[in-house]
């Protein structure tokens, strides 16, 4: 099995439970206030553990961030590369409406103070050939994504959320692009999957991507080989941390040596059940619970060759 990296945001998550989400103009009133464990790094790297990856997280912890690290740490994540800064903790607003849709307001914080001597400082603590997981919340991503793949390593970017440095990133470095609809159509310009899909590739021929599309399912290309996978249908409750399950089982199914068809499957499965409970980390699933719904539940695919024609 290949070490996981994750050098991934940390936050504390206020999450208010709302009747509708708020309009602009509009002042509305939360039913109730939850607190919990989340930033999209952490809850990859909890999702990555639970699937049975060796995970190493690196990020910061800031000044207001006790518990935290502890917290990954009791979900399995070698927490030892985890440094501090005096930076107020990052943290997100996140309002749940009574479908289970959300809108999230992230606040860097702390993890905006990740610098090159820290960055190159965890690089050189692995050896080539393992999977370093990135989501566009720290500082420095482009640097990392340059390092880190001159280095050897397998590198996975989650483009959430989109911010003005995203036309930055250098996409063709990545071994992985997990994107959703709409971060595949700012990184595109195109609207329909398979347009994303064909734009993207065309471009970074040697990146692999997933596309995924909530009750659409997911699609997933690596060189001529296109995957395309239906959904897992469970009830809504959260749709919080769904996209962050699916990167974290995906990267530690690859790491274990997996197929990619065995990757999607787990990663598609963790997720919906992922939206079933509330909370950000907190509703990710263990890798036990999601053999048994795949062992009564399997989605079919479709498999395509690029070369036999267009998307
Ligand atoms: O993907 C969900 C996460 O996005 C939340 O945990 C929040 O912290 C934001 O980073």
């Amino acid at each position: 099995m290949n070490d996981i990296i994750n050098f991934g945001s940390i936050n504390v998550d206020h999450v208010y439970s709302v009747n509708s989400l708020v309009q602009e103009g509009e002042t509305i009133t939360a039913i109730e206030r939850n607190l919990y464990y989340g930033g999209k790094g952490l809850n990859q790297s909890i999702a990555a553990a639970r699937a049975g990856g060796r995970v190493h997280h690196a990020g910061l912890i800031g000044g207001t961030g006790e518990g935290l690290a502890e917290y990954l740490a009791s979900a399995g994540v070698d927490t030892s590369l985890i440094n501090r800064t005096a930076v107020e903790q990052g943290h997100a607003i996140i309002q749940v409406d009574r479908k289970g849709k959300n809108s999230i307001i992230v606040y860097p914080g702390s993890n905006h103070q990740i610098g090159r001597e820290y960055i190159n400082h965890v690089l050189s603590r692995f050896p080539s050939g393992g999977f370093l997981i990135l989501q566009n919340e720290i500082s420095n991503v482009s640097y990392i994504i340059s390092k880190a793949q001159e280095l050897g390593f397998h590198v996975v970017f989650n483009a959430s959320p989109i911010d003005s440095s995203l036309p930055e990133i250098p996409i063709g470095k990545l071994t992985w692009l997990m994107i959703n609809q709409t971060e595949g159509q700012a990184l595109s310009g195109k609207y329909t999957p398979d347009g994303i899909m064909a734009f993207l590739h065309e471009k970074h021929p040697h990146t692999g991507i997933v596309l995924t599309l909530g009750e659409d399912g997911v699609l997933c290309l690596q060189g001529d080989t296109l995957l395309s996978f239906g959904v897992y249908k469970t009830e809504v409750v959260d749709t919080t941390a769904a996209g962050d399950t699916f990167t974290g089982y995906f990267v530690s199914s690859l790491a274990n040596g997996d197929s990619l068809e065995t990757a999607v499957r787990l990663a598609s499965a963790a997720s919906a059940m992922a939206i079933s409970s509330p909370g950000a980390s907190a509703s990710i699933p263990y890798m036990r619970d999601v053999l048994s719904m795949l062992a009564s539940n399997n989605v079919p695919y479709v498999e395509k060759r690029l070369s036999a024609g267009p998307f």
